[in-house]
């Protein structure tokens, strides 16, 4: 019988609790277009190799383009963290690195209409690396 209670108790906090452990919601404007990057580059890199799939994965870079060049006209929140005589370089620094993955984009771009997937694939691998660093110098650190 007691068992049976804590089997209930677990359910109604499992229950009531557990919307609260999915993906966090974006919480800023930068943050949506981020989200939708995210997926499309996700079933990219699933498909990159797979050159049956080329004109899809076109769409998709195009969506990631979109992303990027409307995040980079936002500011990451981060700045309100900086002191303030340094935001201006922090916001330019990030503008430049936004440009410099959205010519990986152009380049991904390129290798794809190509027909070469194997170039694609390491550009691909470049434009992860400029994710990580660019979450590392421009992401808030409580976020995912
Ligand atoms: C393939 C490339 C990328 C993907 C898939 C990606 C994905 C994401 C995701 C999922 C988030 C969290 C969004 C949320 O739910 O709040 C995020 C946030 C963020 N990303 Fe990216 N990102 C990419 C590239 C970049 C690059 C190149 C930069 C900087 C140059 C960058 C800067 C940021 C910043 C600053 C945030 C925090 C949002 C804010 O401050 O409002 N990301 N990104």
């Amino acid at each position: 019988m007691k068992k049976l209670r804590v089997l209930l108790v677990t359910l109604v906090c499992a229950l009531t609790f557990g919307s609260g452990v999915q993906a966090a919601e974006p919480e800023t404007e930068m943050g949506k277009q981020m989200d939708k990057m995210s997926g499309a580059f996700r079933a990219l890199r699933r498909q990159a190799a797979d050159a049956t799939k080329n004109a899809d994965s076109l769409a998709k870079l195009k969506t990631i383009r979109e992303m990027a060049i409307a995040s980079e006209k936002l500011e990451p929140a981060m700045k309100a963290e900086i002191p303030a005589d340094k935001q201006a370089k922090f916001v330019a620094d990030y503008r430049a690195k936004m440009k410099e993955f959205v010519a990986l984009v152009d380049k991904a771009e390129a290798a794809f209409k190509a027909n070469n997937n194997e170039e694609a694939a390491k550009i691909l691998g470049a434009m992860a690396d400029a994710q990580k660093a660019g979450h590392k110098d421009f992401k808030k650190k409580d976020k995912k």
